[in-house]
């Protein structure tokens, strides 16, 4: 059985102007262990689907139908108790700002104490052994006198190391990673990740990683799945996502990569930008942006076809798979 089973997500985002779609038909699987990624840019959609998954989209927002399967249960239909029981214990959220997370009064080694007194009931003493432990652990120096600390004596990337530790403490079996290290500098991005791994690999934790650098994503997920305009475009191995990439906007992602420019030359940037929910363009929304977009892309949505080990939803792919299979038949003839 899959660990967690998004199928058919619909969120909306109730205005009092209009009805705006934010998720449309969105569904992934994740197994017990595996890290998936979800990528595309800013406004594509990705936070809103993140705090979806734990119930947790804000007015003016709201799931407008499908269903969200932890295991054996139906998240989108329990109540604020049962959702509270799965934030934390069973589902973890970090997000790019740690301070969303931490409370700036308190010190961090209280807060951690707390976390784990909320849930065991043992000592102080044991609490704040184990909490200098999980410091440790995640590669803090001096754990003693950063227990005694508050969060704004410690830098972002420390302050982040503090909530995965935290996020240990409650030994969740999915954590979702909501640009984690958007905020952080490039080398302390690169080490926060390894850390997320190390965490996730060592301790069988199943990740969602949000972020809108697909470079990024590539070091730490299995899978890809590539957001456009509010739903899924493309979905594969991650290799395969970034090897062969069959979506023009996967393309077009991955030839914005700074890694994939010259020095001296500009950035390749996908002309034009990410349509907000009031403008989304007919037909498939990527249209007025992609290079190969033919008079039925500004009209239908194109389904999600199999392309090798990738899904995708475009007509340019699809056509193109009906093409060989016909000449495949004309030679077999
Ligand atoms: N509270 C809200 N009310 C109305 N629209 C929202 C709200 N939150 C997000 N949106 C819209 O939903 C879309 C997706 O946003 P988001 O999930 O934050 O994108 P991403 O995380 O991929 O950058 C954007 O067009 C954004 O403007
Ligand atoms: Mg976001």
């Amino acid at each position: 059985m899959n660990l967690l089973s998004v199928t058919n997500l619909h969120v909306n985002f109730h205005t009092k102007a209009q009805e705006l779609a934010a998720l449309i038909d969105v569904s992934f699987t994740l197994n017990r262990g595996e890290r998936i990624a979800i990528v595309g840019e800013s406004g594509a959609g990705k936070s809103v689907l993140g705090f979806s998954i734990v119930n947790l989209i804000g007015k003016p927002g709201y799931i407008h139908s499908g269903s969200i399967r932890l295991e054996n249960d139906e998240l989108t239909k329990m109540n604020l108790r049962q959702l509270q029981e799965v934030r934390g214990k069973r589902i973890a959220m970090i997000f790019q700002d740690p301070m969303m997370t931490l409370n700036p009064v308190i010190t961090i080694g209280a807060q951690l104490v707390e976390t784990i007194r909320s849930h065991t009931k043992i000592s102080y003493k044991d609490a704040r052994n184990i909490a200098i432990e999980k410091l440790n652990h995640v590669q803090i120096a001096s754990p003693e006198r950063r227990f005694d600390q508050y969060p704004h004596e410690l830098s972002g990337g420390m302050r982040q190391r503090v909530i995965i530790a935290a996020v240990l403490l409650l030994n969740p079996d999915i954590i979702i990673a909501d640009e984690p290290t958007t905020a952080l500098d490039v080398t302390i991005q690169a080490e926060i990740l390894q850390l997320l791994l190390a965490i996730c690999r060592d301790n069988g934790v199943a990740l969602v990683l949000i972020s809108h650098d697909l470079g990024v994503v590539s070091k730490v997920a299995e899978r890809t799945l590539v957001m456009y305009a509010g739903r899924i475009v493309e979905e594969g191995p991650t290799l395969e996502i970034i090897n062969d990439p069959q979506h023009p906007y996967t393309q077009g992602l991955l030839n914005a990569l700074p890694q994939m420019t010259l020095p001296g030359q500009r950035l390749n940037q996908i002309q034009g930008s990410m349509p907000s929910l009031i403008e989304r363009p007919s037909g498939c929304a990527f249209h007025p942006r992609c290079p190969y977009a033919k008079e039925k892309c500004k009209k239908e949505q194109p389904s999600f076809i199999h392309s090798g080990v990738s899904s995708v939803a475009c007509f340019l792919v699809e056509d193109m798979i009906n093409e060989f299979a016909n000449q495949d038949q004309e030679v077999s003839k």
